[in-house]
């Protein structure tokens, strides 16, 4: 059932619902969420929806997200409005080395075949990076097995549809506490301690800073302005939060930036929608390009 109409005090929001949350604004708001990011909202979300556009309210001294909702859908503030909205609203876990297989499968197997070849350098895409973890944990791998093994030199893209998060990705800052994955001889050689003990921020070494390349982009776009010669692509953790037609667009949009023998690794969830793509699956997340 609809809300009842309220009057504010203010008089400005006509449709307030209970919580300053009415259905009917619920259901925009989640539409054009998915609409623009692909990331799935439903009902079950109301709840994270409210509790993440908190501080957002906040910034614009909104009384509730009803007069959020006239903002961005009655003032022309989709415009402005939408990346601080996708902010608020995507889910950024990351971690370093998480999914470790697919690091020691870089190591073990695909590296190791570029430097037999005598590949000179190899491209990779984090495609749905977050604060920039993975990225920055192939750069430790990369790098490592190009000193120790004589492999090739290598660039790496970092993308995210997340501001926020690309601002911490960009800084290469990370809480001390993120560092726990990483081995003990990767800390000593690329991560740097602050000269004040008190502070509980690490930083990633410049040298390894200034391999990743960082950029905003919507796996939803029709084009992706990236190389189509990637070697290896990362999608991981991202297509769970898209339907299967979105997923498998993406998927193809993203297959189409892969060398010829290239390298898609998904997340451990993502296992099952790989089909009809132009790929063999090495591993159950782990698929190349034919
Ligand atoms: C759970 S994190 C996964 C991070 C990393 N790939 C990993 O596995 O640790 C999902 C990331 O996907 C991003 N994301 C969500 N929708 C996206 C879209 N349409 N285009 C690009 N990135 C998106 C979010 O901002 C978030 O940073």
């Amino acid at each position: 059932m609809e809300p009842a109409l309220q009057s504010t005090s203010s008089g400005l929001y006509p449709e307030v619902g209970p919580e300053g949350f009415s259905q009917r604004n619920f259901e925009r708001l989640s539409a054009l969420i998915q609409q623009y990011s692909g990331i799935k909202m439903p009902a079950a979300k109301r709840t994270m929806i409210s509790v993440r556009l908190r501080s957002r309210l906040m910034q614009l001294h909104l009384p509730h997200i009803d007069a959020y909702c006239d903002y961005l859908f009655l003032e022309d503030g989709l415009e402005s409005e939408i990346v601080h909205l996708i902010d608020a609203v995507s889910t950024n876990k990351t971690d370093f080395f998480r999914e470790p297989a697919h690091f020691d499968f870089l190591r073990e197997t695909a590296l190791p075949s570029y430097a037999e070849e005598g590949r000179r350098q190899i491209k990779i895409w984090s495609s749905a990076s977050s604060i920039g973890a993975e990225a920055y944990t192939l750069a430790m791998v990369l790098d490592d097995f190009r000193t120790r093994r004589r492999g090739p030199d290598f660039s790496i893209l970092g993308t995210d549809i997340s501001t926020e998060a690309l601002a911490v990705a960009v800084s290469g800052q990370f809480p001390r506490a993120m560092m726990e994955p990483v081995p003990d001889e990767f800390l000593a050689r690329y991560i740097l301690e602050p000269r004040d003990p008190e502070v509980d921020f690490v930083r990633i070494v410049p040298a390894l800073r200034a391999k990743v390349a960082w950029g905003r982009m919507n796996l939803m776009d029709e084009r992706y302005p990236v190389d189509r010669d990637m070697d290896v692509i990362f999608c991981r953790n991202v297509l769970i939060y898209f339907d299967r037609p979105t997923q498998h667009k993406v998927l193809e949009r993203l297959c189409s930036h892969l060398s010829a023998g290239g390298y898609l690794i998904l997340g451990h969830s993502e296992s099952g929608i790989g089909a009809n793509l132009p790929v063999t699956a090495v591993y159950n997340t782990i698929f190349q390009k034919v």
